[in-house]
């Protein structure tokens, strides 16, 4: 008797990335959560409306801070099992990590071009250990460095503030590279903003092509968590 194939929940969960979005998905980053009741905030956060988890991991060395490692990942995957986790490496050297973050449960690990010679063998090294592969690139980084890497990777993430704190305001001067990378991707790639990204300036990321939009302070920091959300997507407030 042959038994039918169940998807099981990491299946399930890649396929959130894996075709456009209807609307923009929201990405809450942890990093302004209130660490020391971080379960219940990512709870709140998805309550809200929140689609998946970004997860930002500083080394102290690529970016000047530091923030969390795989056993924060691992906590969240034993608490939430069907979430999907977003790992963003702004570390040095991300071949060192992403073993013990996809272990850890990260669906997907992003890590950034001006960190490594080789983009294809990270992004390769990632999809081999079984998770999506982002590439990630500073806002003063030239759109050309990621252009030849693109077959590599799910997820091109671009960075609208210097990485390593939250907080910091929007830079629009990286919606042009946006346009051009959004113009360059398949349908099973997605397009991500992160850095100071609020309701007031979604609209004009979506319009660039992003559909997945990080925000930590806009959402974490908001009196009214699910508005924040649904500002993010473009949606009407609620009545
Ligand atoms: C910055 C991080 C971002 C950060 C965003 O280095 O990569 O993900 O958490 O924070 P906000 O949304 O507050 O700019
Ligand atoms: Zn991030």
């Amino acid at each position: 008797m042959t038994v039918a194939a169940v998807p099981g929940p990491v299946p399930v969960r890649r396929e959130l990335l894996a075709r456009r979005p209807a609307r923009a998905l929201v990405a809450p980053s942890i990093l302004s959560a209130d660490f020391t009741r971080l379960g219940d905030e990512v709870e709140s956060a998805i309550a809200a409306g929140g689609d998946l988890v970004h997860v930002d991991v500083m080394d102290g060395h690529f970016v000047p801070n530091l923030s969390m490692g795989p056993a924060v990942c691992g906590s969240l995957r034993k608490r939430f099992p069907s979430l999907f986790l977003d790992v963003h490496l702004m570390v040095s050297d991300p071949l060192a990590f992403v073993t013990p973050f996809i272990d850890a449960g990260a669906d997907l690990c992003s890590f950034h071009v001006e960190a490594v010679d080789d983009p294809a063998a990270v992004a390769g090294r990632i999809r081999e250990r079984g998770a999506l592969a982002g590439l990630a690139l500073n806002p003063g980084t030239d759109v050309a460095r990621v252009m030849p890497f693109l077959d590599a990777v799910d997820l091109v993430l671009v960075m609208s503030v210097q990485p390593g704190y939250a907080g910091q305001s929007f830079r629009p001067e990286v919606l042009g590279k946006c346009r051009s990378i959004a113009a360059r991707l398949g349908p099973a790639q997605r397009l991500e903003i992160d850095g100071g990204v609020a309701p007031g300036n979604a609209s004009a990321c979506r319009e660039a092509g992003c559909d997945v939009l990080v925000a930590a302070s806009a959402i974490f920091h908001a009196t009214d968590r699910r508005s924040a959300i649904r500002g993010l997507r473009g949606e009407a407030p609620l009545s």
